[in-house]
């Protein structure tokens, strides 16, 4: 018996692997196409010749393909020796297809963790590296050191295994709504005549608010503490409400700060015009 089987040894597999052969663990490890074990093997591994062998192996496996529906397609074929064991599957994937990945572990007896990797294999078992992953609380007590051994900083989200792919979903909405600012800024700057180039050198200016904006929403939304913010719903409201008036002057097309529009206008109605921006977010949300 080894501590750990690994099941996928590209790129990513193979640096999940060197990490936790430097934890200690002893590690058993299986692929598809069978060479790419060799230089494990060389570090101290074990090469197992099937899925089912190297999942009898040891009490948890961490796969790693290209994913869920091609590690469910592997489990499938050995569900058999599932009973009692724990996945980590780190592949990465869709809601829908991670549901069904563990159900179909649930189904045959084991138990599941689902995570996304948030680096690149060379930061694979780096203190600030960062896994996000779901399974239940006792999986996350049991199995949370083998977690860090890859990503030191690595959270905990919760227990569905959908979960994952709204986490991401949401996360890439942050980032997309900055890339999608500043292109509707590029659209206002053209209509004025400002070179973008212009534009673009002081688009800096906006994201030095960016911490400020992240202090205002950390410090409100977790706890839904909308009152006396440093700027309330009602300043923005008519901020944006001007905004949207120069994209009008401008003829630029202006469905974002419209929808800002909006969306501020909704929480107005709610009355909440001294409460913070962000507490639009249950407005919304109840709308549901
Ligand atoms: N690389 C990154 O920066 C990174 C970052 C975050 C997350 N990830 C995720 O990590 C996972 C693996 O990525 P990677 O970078 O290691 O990719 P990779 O280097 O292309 O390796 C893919 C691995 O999946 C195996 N595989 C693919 N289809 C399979 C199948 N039908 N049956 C069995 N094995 C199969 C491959 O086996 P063979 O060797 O036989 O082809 C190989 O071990 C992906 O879900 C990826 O999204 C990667």
């Amino acid at each position: 018996m080894t501590d750990i089987s690994i099941i996928g040894l590209g790129a990513m597999g193979s640096a999940l692997a060197r990490a936790q052969l430097k934890a200690g663990r002893s590690i058993t490890v299986w692929n598809r196409t069978s060479e790419k074990a060799t230089p494990l093997v060389s570090a101290g591994a074990t090469s197992a010749a099937t899925v089912s062998e190297a999942i009898s192996a040891s009490p948890v496996t961490i796969t790693c393909v290209k994913s869920h529906p091609q590690t469910k397609e592997l489990l499938t074929a050995a569900s058999k020796v599932l009973p009692e064991k724990t996945i980590i599957e780190l592949s990465t994937g869709g809601a829908k297809d991670a549901e069904d990945l563990a159900q179909l572990i649930e189904n045959a007896g084991g138990q599941w963790m689902v995570g996304i990797i948030n680096a690149y294999p060379h930061m694979i078992g780096d203190d600030e590296t960062v896994l996000s992953v779901v399974g239940t609380a006792e999986q996350w007590a049991a199995h949370g050191s083998i977690i860090k051994a890859m990503g030191g900083s690595s959270v905990h989200v919760g227990d569905e295994a959908g979960m994952l792919a709204a986490l991401f979903a949401g996360l890439f909405t942050v980032r997309q709504g900055f890339m999608w600012g500043m292109i509707y800024g590029a659209l206002a700057a053209k209509q004025a005549g400002i070179p973008l180039k212009t534009f673009s050198d002081l688009v800096p200016i906006s994201m030095g608010m960016m911490k400020p904006y992240y202090d205002y929403f950390a410090a409100t939304a977790p706890n839904a503490t909308y009152d006396d913010p440093p700027a309330t719903m009602r300043t923005y409201a008519a901020a944006l409400e001007d905004v949207l008036a120069s994209y009008e002057v401008l003829n630029a097309r202006d469905e974002l700060p419209r929808l800002f529009v909006e969306m501020a206008q909704k929480g107005m109605d709610a009355g909440l015009e001294d409460k913070a921006l962000t507490a639009v977010i249950d407005v919304l949300a109840n709308e549901n």
